[in-house]
């Protein structure tokens, strides 16, 4: 018998979708072990209409509820990832992963929002974010957008006054790389700046310097390395380096907070920790890529395996790694993005002669809460309560979210997930969600399991099986002016005052 709610799309399996769970808009949680950022205790969850209403022990109900046993097994904030790429037309391709799927696959390993980047339309904001809402109409999470500014004149600086105050967009990112391409200067750097610190928006950069990375493409090309060896050679992490802490630095200069997407070097990560040491408002989001990989896949000598590697800024050398896990446990790195960006081995092709043309991304949307739990939580580097934090509450805090997401509170949405330390996953291509005919995780397994996710109130997601439905996700408007514009205009009255102390005492000595 067909399937209603399932996407008809090009290379999807069919077999993933089932019905949505039509039984009762009442959800109990009982016995489990709730876990939010900052505290953890056995309680029961009771969810109505897509909301929790209460968190306590021995909650009692009637027959209309739904039950699941959650003993021995911890009931946490579903995952909100900072950072994805649905549905991207980029590098002459599009990603194979659009709103339906990627989040399906999203769902199915635990992550009930996520946040993508609205790509502007020949540097029109406006046109920009109503693709983005055709883009979505098949929905089946919550999401809400970031926006990437391309140019700069009067239009994009009314056009992101409009998004933030009637879009709820609170976030811009500015690229520093990709050359003729999505590429901006220090001039548009600081403009946009300066827009988004009197829009109370967060101002987000890739941090490569994309004038040195097209001087070292060439300069690969030039001694015949044309393989994907010379996506990482041409674009080492001295140049992330540079970016990130010009990046810093002009954000100083304007005083608005920053916040660095995809930290994948030591050189990076060493600039956000000196700026955070001496006061600066500064975020820094690893994906899971750079956290649990390394570049030698993009010398493996089969091309297919090779480019699937293949992401800006590039996944760095052995010890880049282990390095961007210490800053994560001890607080200089605050979350995990997955920069989910799922181009299949046909597309990788494009560049079969040339590195420059492999579309860059690299998957993670589906795997990132089992990778950061095992990675982080398994080995000891932080407690379970920092997992939300880095999975979920500190997102939604930063874009301004939280309680209603990120918590497991009265008054939160139910996005919830049972998470079961005891069982295992293992990432295979052959089992994931995505639509993509490889995966970068293949074969990475480990301890700890997302048994259920319930998305707004509704089981999508148990006994292995998914159970979404185009539509059903939401748009999360995003106020501006989160925790870390709180103080800013102190900051900027005592610089001022500073500046007029000199000048008064000139006039009178006169
Ligand atoms: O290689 C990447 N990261 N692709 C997605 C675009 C971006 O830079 O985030
Ligand atoms: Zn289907
Ligand atoms: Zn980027
Ligand atoms: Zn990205």
């Amino acid at each position: 018998e067909p399937n209603q709610f399932c996407d008809a799309g090009i290379g999807y399996d069919e077999s993933m979708c089932g019905i949505p769970s039509s039984a009762s808009s009442k959800l109990l949680i009982k016995g489990g072990t709730v876990v939010n950022a900052q505290h953890q205790e056995i309680a029961d969850v009771y969810v109505e209409d897509g909301i929790i209403v209460a968190v306590k022990p021995n909650i009692r109900v009637g027959d209309d509820v739904t039950v699941l046993d959650a003993t021995g097994k911890f009931v946490m904030p579903g995952g909100i990832d900072p950072h994805t790429h649905l549905d991207f037309e980029f590098m002459g391709t599009e990603t194979v992963d659009d709103f339906f799927s990627g989040q399906a696959a999203a769902l199915a390993g635990g992550t009930t929002m996520h946040i993508d980047f609205v790509i502007p339309v020949d540097g029109s904001l406006t046109a920009g974010f109503e693709a983005y809402e055709k883009k979505t109409k098949k929905s089946c999470m919550d999401y809400g957008f970031h926006m990437a500014i391309t140019k700069w004149d009067e239009t994009v600086s009314k056009e992101m006054e409009l998004m933030v105050k009637e879009k709820g967009i609170n976030s811009f990112k500015f690229f520093m790389a990709y050359k003729g391409a999505l590429m901006i200067n220090d001039d548009l750097l600081l403009e946009g700046f300066k827009k988004c610190k009197s829009l109370g928006a967060l101002a987000m950069v890739h941090a490569e310097n994309g004038d040195a990375v097209y001087e070292g493409q060439k300069r690969m090309i030039e001694l015949g390395i044309t393989g994907p060896e010379g996506h990482a050679l041409s674009r080492p992490a001295v140049l992330e380096g540079e970016a990130t802490a010009r990046a810093i630095r002009l954000a100083s200069f304007v005083n608005n907070p920053l916040y660095v997407v995809h930290v994948m070097s030591i050189d990076a990560m060493e600039e956000i920790a000196k700026a955070r040491k001496e006061g600066q408002r500064v975020i820094g989001e690893p994906v899971v890529s750079g956290l649990v990989l390394d570049e030698s896949w993009l010398w493996h000598p089969d091309f297919k395996t090779a480019a699937r590697y293949v992401m800006s800024p590039p996944i760095r050398k052995r010890g880049h790694d282990k390095a961007l896990q210490g800053a994560l446990s001890t607080g200089v790195l605050q979350l995990v993005g997955t920069d989910h960006c799922a181009f299949n081995s046909t597309q990788k092709a494009f560049g079969i002669d040339d590195f420059r043309k492999i579309p860059n991304g690299v998957n993670g949307i589906e795997e990132r809460m089992h990778l950061v739990w095992n990675t982080m939580v398994e080995s000891g580097q932080v407690s379970v309560t920092d997992y939300v934090r880095l999975t979920s509450t500190e997102c939604a805090r930063i874009f301004n979210v939280y309680p209603r997401k990120g918590a497991i509170l009265a008054g939160s949405d139910a996005d919830i997930i049972i998470f079961n330390p005891n069982a295992s996953f293992e990432i295979t291509a052959k089992s994931h969600h995505s639509r993509l005919d490889a995966n970068v995780f293949e074969g990475k397994k480990g301890k700890g399991k997302v048994e259920v996710t319930i998305a707004g109130g509704r089981i999508v997601w148990q006994n292995n099986e998914l159970k979404v439905a185009p539509g059903t996700g939401r748009y999360i408007k995003m106020p501006p002016f989160s925790y870390l514009y709180d103080g800013i205009e102190k900051i900027d009255a005592a610089y001022l005052s500073s500046l007029q102390a000199p000048v008064n005492r000139a006039k009178s000595a006169s």
